[in-house]
């Protein structure tokens, strides 16, 4: 199926590695003009370069740290120098801390709020305005399957990634008379370096190898196997496609079957 990517104008927040890497490079392939958004230029540019290698085109290159204030602005001040309009909005910041409720601080809260909720809130409401003028304009939001089957000692990204659910349906009733789709994907666990970052602490904390560790969590999926990131990034694009254009307000799970629960 044609999911109709040429010449969109994608922006990709959290692209330089992972889910938003997969995405923005599988977009571009497909022939849509894109744009990377993250902290590090150095990481920015070795993720251009990986992009470019491929068939499609080169991404422009955005830095910005979304948790901060006053960086959605910024970052469409850059897309608005090089586009009149955005078509597809891919928000794929956050992540999660395995840790016990009791050794969480306030700080520690409001830092993952930020990583995990304001990056997002922040980025779509600074696009906005370039997403009304855009074709058949839809935001993608990573939420987690943990949103709806949570894990034990993640309770942070529990919880925040749960809000992210509530911000995807409201946005989608909110932004709908605007032409303006807006949906969420909840991967399951990835290999992305999310992932193989924890896997090593892990690993050296239990003098076991990283493969070990990765097994034991892969035996919980009913696929028995991690996803890849371009598993998680095809779906991302096909709910920013024209594709499902009458679907919003929905969030996927993408996990090998791991959320277990009806909904
Ligand atoms: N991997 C999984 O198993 C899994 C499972 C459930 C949900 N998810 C969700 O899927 C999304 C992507 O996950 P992932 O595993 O691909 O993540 P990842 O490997 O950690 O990649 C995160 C990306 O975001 C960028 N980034 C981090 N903080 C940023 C900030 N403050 N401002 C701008 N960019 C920032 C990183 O680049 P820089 O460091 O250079 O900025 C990187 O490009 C996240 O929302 C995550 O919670 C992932």
């Amino acid at each position: 199926m044609d999911l109709e990517l040429a010449h969109r104008r994608f922006l990709v927040v959290g692209a330089n590695y992972g889910i938003g890497l997969a995405t923005a490079r599988l977009a571009a392939q497909d022939g849509a003009h894109v744009a990377v958004a993250s902290r590090s230029p150095e990481n920015l540019a070795k993720a251009a370069a990986k992009i470019a290698a491929e068939p499609g085109r080169a991404p422009l290159q955005l830095v910005c740290d979304v948790t901060k204030d006053g960086a959605g602005e910024a970052l469409a001040d850059q897309v608005a120098d090089h586009w009149s309009g955005l078509d597809a909005l891919v928000c794929a910041v956050g992540g999660s801390v395995r840790s016990a409720f009791a050794d969480l601080s306030d700080d520690d809260w409001l830092r993952n709020y930020q990583f995990n909720i304001m990056s997002t809130v922040r980025t779509i409401r600074a696009l906005l305005p370039l997403l009304r003028t855009g074709d058949r304009p839809a935001i993608v939001m990573l939420g987690a399957a943990a949103s709806k089957m949570p894990y034990a000692h993640q309770i942070m990204s529990n919880v925040h990634k749960a809000g992210l659910l509530g911000l995807n349906k409201t946005l989608a009733l909110e932004l709908a008379e605007d032409g303006i789709r807006v949906n969420l994907i909840a991967p399951g666990r990835t290999l992305t370096p999310l992932w193989l970052n924890r896997a090593d602490k892990m690993a050296a904390e239990q003098n076991r190898s990283r493969d070990d560790v990765l097994a034991e969590f892969a035996v919980e999926i009913p696929m028995q196997r991690f996803g890849t990131s371009d598993e998680i990034a095809r779906n991302v694009l096909w709910l920013a496609s024209p594709c499902a254009s009458y679907v919003t307000g929905q969030a996927l799970n993408v996990d090998g079957g791991i959320a277990r629960g009806l909904l």
